[in-house]
């Protein structure tokens, strides 16, 4: 019988990890936010990455579509953006300055991003979801904020559900939270709390977990832009997720409307720890009135790998070459599931699909899929999109498909009874 990969050194660094770390492995990287089901499939702990492989501290090597959740994109540790961040920290990284870098990253940014007149650097994010709400308050004097049901911002309170842990109702009160593709839930909402609203805060399409992706209804975008400027509400675009992957000038382009302000970090320096708020001029001097920094966010190894990272994603024409790369994916993928009487649903973009089996509403089709992609060397998930990167070649698509072959010929074994 043919061996597939096993997991014990993983298993036994977890087990004391557990005894040191709350959860063990906390956040969305660990196996039970990340749905490793059954968890001994599941590769723990990564030893190391290169282009669009890691191999995990039992040795074994993936080809990996979760690309440590967005921030991969160029591939692991890309030789053009890590000699940039090693020329950087030969000269210097956290210091009691900021280095020219972070001009130069701005002033890139600024000639990249459409809508971007400045540019704001943070760590995470998070930070700059939160940085990008307080800078709608400071200029409109407003307190409220409306967000969609079902976007992640991040984990500072206002980007959290009430009744969750930790969450309590007075984090809530200046937050109002509409369905998705709504524009009459939002106008709704602008009309009750009238000159109350200081923002309306998105990601540029519905990439929401456990569920199909959507992308925005005609016309969503452009009436949402509609209003906010009748009402004076600050638009803010989400682009932590998405950013780079859809349009180099911003997903915002890609849906053919201009926010307020539009929020980075994932991709932006493809790995090095680093978030970025960029808008439009009539915000900056409310952006530089408020209170926000951090000891790290100066930091000029990851500046420096940003303005690499973006120049050689220009170069690529990055959003364009994952169309590519993503149709191939999502066809293989669609067809490999066919041959075994398994219809395959894809949804949201070619750059990030959100993949599911049809038929298969508890997931647990899904979640043995993926099990059994993990065990032959293919790293994917059942409940998050996935990313393509640019290094991801034919050859990994098509050993991704032989695989996801005998995966599916697995699943249809487990669920002999779902089967088309
Ligand atoms: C759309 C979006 N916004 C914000 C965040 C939060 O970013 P971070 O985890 O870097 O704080 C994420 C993270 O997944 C995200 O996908």
């Amino acid at each position: 019988m043919k061996e597939f990969y096993t997991n014990q050194k993983s298993q036994e660094l977890f087990k004391k990890a557990l005894k040191y770390i709350p959860t063990g492995i906390p956040g969305h990287l660990g196996p039970v936010q990340s749905q490793f089901i059954p968890a001994d499939a599941f590769p723990f702990y990564a030893e190391r990455a290169k282009d669009s492989y890691f191999w995990s501290i039992d040795g074994n090597k993936y080809i990996d579509y979760m690309c440590a959740y967005g921030p991969n994109i160029l591939g692991y540790n890309n030789d053009i953006v890590d000699r940039a961040a090693a020329e950087q920290l030969k000269k210097g990284n956290c210091m009691a300055l900021p280095a020219k870098a972070q001009v130069e990253l701005a002033e890139l940014l600024c000639g990249t991003i459409e809508i971007a007149d400045w540019a704001f650097f943070l760590k995470n994010g998070g930070d700059a979801t939160s940085f990008a709400v307080m800078t709608a308050k400071a200029a409109t004097g407003r307190s409220k904020t409306i967000r969609v049901q079902g976007g992640y911002h991040g984990v500072a309170p206002w980007t959290q559900a009430e009744g969750a842990n930790g969450i309590t109702a007075a984090d809530m009160k200046d937050i109002i939270v509409i369905p998705w593709n709504d524009t009459a839930a939002f106008e709704k909402a602008v009309a009750e709390n009238k000159d109350s609203i200081a923002c309306f805060i998105a990601t540029p399409y519905d990439h929401r977990i456990f569920a199909d992706n959507a992308l925005p209804l005609p016309g969503y975008w452009q009436k949402i832009r509609e209003i906010c400027t009748k009402n004076g509400i600050v638009l803010i675009v989400d682009d932590v997720r998405c950013g780079f992957r859809l349009h180099i000038e911003g997903s915002a382009k890609y849906f053919g409307f201009k926010p307020d302000l539009a929020c980075y970090c994932k991709a932006l320096a493809n790995g090095y720890n680093i978030s970025a708020v960029v808008g439009i001029d009539a915000l900056k001097s409310a952006a530089g009135s408020i209170f926000f920094t951090g000891s790290y966010w100066s930091s000029a190894v990851p500046m420096a790998a940003a303005v690499a990272c973006i120049t050689e994603m220009k170069r690529l024409d990055i959003a364009n070459l994952f169309i590519e790369k993503g149709k191939k994916f999502g066809s293989g993928m669609i067809d490999a599931g066919r041959a075994h009487g398994i219809d395959m649903k894809f949804s949201g973009v070619e750059s990030m699909p959100f993949m599911r089996i049809s038929n298969d509403p508890t997931m647990e089709m899904m979640q043995d899929f993926c099990a059994e992609c993990v065990k032959r060397g293919v790293f994917v998930v059942s409940h998050h999109n996935h990313f393509m990167n640019a290094s991801l070649t034919d050859a990994d698509i098509k050993k991704t498909i032989a695989v996801a072959d005998e995966a599916f010929a697995a699943v249809a074994k487990l669920h002999p009874d779902k089967i088309n």
